[in-house]
């Protein structure tokens, strides 16, 4: 190997250390819009665009995602926003539209749609969030 290679080798593994905590980064977990470790600002607003195909399985009864720790869900006849984390020890709940209720994978919690404890171990509700419809945007205010 000459200079010219070993200079231009030891360029390239720089680029790749220079890159390495931009692209590390990227994938981090408060960059993850469904990240629930991270409660949004009480006050803010959370909207979502119902026309966009990220969104599109909220347009179905049953349909639901969870955004910004926010368990968004068309329960048919509304849609609901309640806390995504568990009360009992913090897993990600979701809803079940067969038993229109939200139920806990972790320890079997359940609660209702406006996010009541109905079987524990939970003690304590998930709270729950106004949520506006108007044309294709729903506004959650937190
Ligand atoms: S974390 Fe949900 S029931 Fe335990």
């Amino acid at each position: 190997m000459n200079r010219r290679e070993s200079l231009r080798k030891a360029l390239q593994g720089g680029a790749v250390l220079f890159l390495a905590p931009a692209v590390l980064q990227s994938c981090s977990k408060d960059d993850d819009p469904n990240n629930n470790g991270t409660p949004p600002p009480a006050g803010s607003k959370i909207t979502i665009d119902l026309s966009l195909p990220e969104n599109a399985s909220l347009n179905t009864a049953g349909g639901s995602k969870v955004v910004q720790s926010v368990l968004v869900a068309n329960t048919g006849s509304a849609f609901i926003a309640l806390s995504s984390v568990c009360t009992h020890q913090g897993c990600t709940v979701a809803y079940v539209h067969g038993a229109s209720n939200v139920q806990c994978p972790c320890h079997g919690s359940v609660f209702t749609t406006s996010g009541s404890v109905t079987t524990g171990p939970a003690t304590s509700a998930l709270t729950s969030y106004p949520v506006a419809k108007s044309g294709n945007i729903l506004t959650i205010s937190l």
